[in-house]
């Protein structure tokens, strides 16, 4: 590709690009592909020979596109959003663009103090105390498992340690104490109370016995925004259980810590002053593009014990006074990822992204209003962010039917293709989750959702 037929070739998709974003609306939230559609449509064997831009292209329309899930989606619902915004898809054509490798300083010190600058921006966001420091990681799963790794050099090493997390943690806390080398009994689930919330008398309990049987407290998972219902574990509690047992404090906030730039939802932090380390994913609830994981540590010291090394091929004269974040994580080679949440913060501004945060709160609060309106709903769990928890009511002994006729519900209102919403297990019981969070989501789509819901829980 020539210079000149890279340019004409990067202005028509710019076009598309433009037009995708306007259009996504009138296209199906999910596709309608089966298992293999996809794949049958792909020649088995690589091209011999390069083929034109054009065809590319064309080929990504007509078999790629139709197999998108589309995530940015007024009427996506599911899971926890997954954001982006204008500001953010131009800064990741330009990361695409350079190209660079940000594993040192060296190898792209804009990068790299960019970074420091960024992570400084969002912990005076969060209010957190200036003890933090910040550090981009790709994924929540990835910056839990750094805060493993950490606890366990702290705890020096895994033989008796022992890990503490609610029953409702995510599974990538389960994932990262088996990476992490911790025994396969390691993992203590603390029982949760009625809003789900980790029960800090509870892990008081299991701390004293473990720390009686010889057990070693290494490590405790208090989660800020429950993927299942965003409980919010209480951190004022459980910091100081964790100093008085010598437990690294690692605090899960991928989904709801970007709620913390709203002061009156600061409150989800309190206590954080007492925590070792933090998760707060911008690419889920701060519309920066997927994947930007901002992970935030008290000890740089022990971080840089755990993941430093130091070949010779790496080293450069600048070591000693710059930052090399090669070190503060699991990988070398790091993507620039600074870039696109400093356009989003400089884009919006702090007032803007409250006041986007805000709107989906708001949203949400009206569905649920809707739901509890509804004598055939009940709503299981607290609503403080973008997520409201539904389900149909068991009808009366009829206990084993209410599971089949909420996944029914589930499935009946997600074919429309106009919405998609996902669900979980709740307190034993299947529930539907509808998270608002997406940038063009209003009020519309939410009522589509909520007639779309009524409709198909009509027995007519
Ligand atoms: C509470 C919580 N922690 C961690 C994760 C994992 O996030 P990531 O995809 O960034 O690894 C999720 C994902 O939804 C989550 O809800």
């Amino acid at each position: 590709m020539t210079p000149e037929q890279f340019r004409a070739h990067a202005h028509h998709l710019v076009d598309w690009m433009a037009d995708y974003l306007g259009d996504v609306a009138t296209l199906r939230v999910t596709p309608s592909a089966a298992p293999g559609d996809v794949r049958r449509e792909l020649p088995a064997d690589p091209p011999l020979a390069g083929e034109s831009f054009e065809r590319l292209f064309a080929d990504f329309q007509r078999i790629i596109m139709p197999g998108m899930t589309h995530w940015n989606h007024p009427g996506w619902f599911g899971y926890f959003p997954a954001n982006h915004s204008p500001p953010s898809i131009l800064a990741e054509m330009i990361t695409a663009t350079l190209g660079a490798q940000c594993m040192s300083w060296q190898t792209s010190p804009a990068a790299t103090e960019l970074e420091q600058v960024v992570m400084r921006w969002l912990g005076t966001m969060l209010e957190l105390p200036s003890a933090f420091t910040g550090v981009i990681q790709d994924t929540a799963s990835t910056a839990t498992l750094v805060a493993l790794l950490s606890a366990r050099e702290r705890a020096g090493g895994g033989d008796g340690a022992v890990v503490y997390a609610s029953e409702e943690r995510h599974s990538s806390v389960d994932k990262a104490v088996k990476l992490a080398g911790f025994a396969s009994d390691a993992l203590r689930l603390v029982p949760t109370d009625a809003a789900f919330a980790l029960r800090p008398d509870a892990l008081h309990g299991m701390l004293t016995a473990d720390t009686a049987a010889g057990r070693r407290p290494a490590c405790i998972v208090a989660t800020v925004g429950t993927t299942s219902s965003t409980a919010v574990d209480p951190l004022a509690e459980i910091a100081p259980l964790a100093a008085k047992h010598g437990a690294w404090l690692h605090v899960d906030a991928a989904y709801a810590g970007s709620a913390a730039i709203l002061p009156e939802r600061r409150w989800i932090l309190e206590g954080v002053a007492g925590a070792d380390s933090l998760v707060v994913n911008p690419h889920k609830w701060l519309f920066t593009n997927f994947d930007c994981s901002a992970y935030f540590v008290r000890d740089v010291p022990a971080l840089l014990a755990t993941f430093s090394a130091d070949p010779a091929y790496l080293r450069t004269r600048h070591d000693a006074d710059v930052a090399n974040f090669r070190d503060w994580g699991i990988q070398l080679g790091r993507r620039f990822r600074a870039l696109k949440l400093w356009w989003v913060i400089r884009s919006y501004g702090v007032d803007g992204l409250r006041a986007l945060l805000r709107k989906h709160i708001a949203l949400a609060a009206e569905f649920r209003a809707s739901v509890e309106a509804d004598g055939r709903f009940e709503v299981p769990a607290p609503s403080p962010f973008g997520l409201v928890c539904f389900r149909l009511r068991a009808e009366a002994g009829r206990d084993e039917d209410a599971d089949p006729r909420n996944r029914a519900l589930l499935d009946a209102v997600n074919a429309d293709g106009r919405v998609f919403l996902s669900g979980t297990v709740l307190g034993g019981r299947f529930t539907l989750r509808l998270a608002v969070g997406q940038l063009a989501t209003e009020r519309t789509h939410v009522e589509l959702a909520w007639n779309l819901v009524r409709a198909a829980a009509d027995p007519a």
